[in-house]
């Protein structure tokens, strides 16, 4: 095996005017430079977008080819994908995206020499049978989502990669994100950031979860800090490669609104589960990131409340700002 592991110098994100992807553009820019990262999604770039932008549906290998190539790619944060309350609806739709278009990534860095991937699983990777308190690293993958059936598949193929081929793939299995600029979609635990915005706006919210509903969640920034601590760790303290157990919040939307009243006394909530609680249902409350701890350094900075305080700061000044 020949391993392409490398520095990261020109990088290309896939679904990058998605949730992770708008905040992760900008701080890739921040940190490698402007000028060394390509943005790329399906859709019409918004107006405010700085740097390079391409525009690329995943499921299309050759012109994956010709911007990778064109770029003198090196890098690719892979987060084009659909979600899981979206695949539920449109299974064919999921497996496609999330499978094929990542396996036309791997067939052109392995071709292009593509020295490093960040493909995101998530906590859709455990099912029912796992342990759902501090969920450790290694155990039961048995999915009931087509959603988390990709994200297994995807740290399978992105391990097989590494192994067979040296291409360099990272990944964690990623909470709930929590963020507020742009909303996540089709999720199960988008839940946590609609709240935000109904509070802000209309002081109610009505939760699709039930109150008790305790699941794994990570805000924004902690979320970027450790895709950075992942990609830049040096390849011989890895042990684990596409699917590190990623924990920061783990909260039940009962302490989510206790924690909204301190800040919005006036705060109401009514729950109408559907069926997504299903799918909360069968995913952990907490997780064991020992591994991630020890690997690479990861440990998170924002608490229950520091968040809450932060995503109430942040979305308030852009609704003075007439911008929600
Ligand atoms: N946030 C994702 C979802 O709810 C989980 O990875 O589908």
């Amino acid at each position: 095996m020949v391993l392409m592991s490398g520095d990261i110098n020109r990088i290309l994100i896939t679904g990058a005017l998605g949730q992770i992807g708008s905040e992760l553009t900008v701080d890739l820019q921040k940190t490698y430079g402007i000028d060394n990262v390509v943005a790329t999604d399906i859709k019409e770039p918004k107006d405010d977008l700085k740097g390079a932008y391409e525009k690329l549906d995943v499921l299309d290998q050759d012109r994956m080819r010709q911007l990778i190539k064109e770029y003198d790619i090196d890098t690719v944060y892979h987060l084009a994908a659909i979600l899981s309350a979206t695949g539920e609806k449109r299974p064919d739709l999921a497996w496609n995206i999330n499978i094929n278009g990542f396996c036309n990534l791997l067939t052109v860095a392995k071709e292009r020499n593509v020295s490093k991937i960040f493909h995101p699983s998530s906590i859709a990777a455990f099912g029912p049978e796992t342990p759902k308190i501090n969920t450790p690293q290694e155990t039961v993958l048995k999915p009931r989502t087509i959603y988390g059936v990709t994200k297994v598949v995807g740290e399978l193929l992105g391990n097989y990669y590494f192994e067979k081929w040296g291409v360099d793939v990272r990944g964690a299995r990623l909470p709930g994100v929590i963020s507020n600029v742009a909303p996540p979609g089709g999720g199960t635990t988008d839940y946590a950031v609609e709240i935000f915005y109904d509070a802000i706006k209309h002081q109610k919210y009505t939760c699709f979860l039930k109150p008790d509903t305790k699941l794994p969640m990570i805000y924004m920034p902690d979320c970027l800090k450790a895709f950075k601590q992942l990609m830049e760790a040096p390849i011989e303290n890895l042990k684990h490669h596409t699917d590190y157990n990623l924990g920061a919040i783990s909260f039940d939307p009962t302490e989510l609104v206790a924690e909204i009243k301190t800040h919005i006394p006036e705060f109401t909530i009514t729950y109408e589960p559907d069926f997504r609680q299903k799918i909360a249902d069968s995913w952990p409350k907490s997780i064991d990131d020992s591994a991630a701890r020890s690997e690479w350094g990861w440990s998170r900075d924002y608490d229950l409340k520091a968040m809450v305080a932060d995503m109430l700061k942040v979305l308030g000044e852009r609704y003075q700002r007439g911008e929600l």
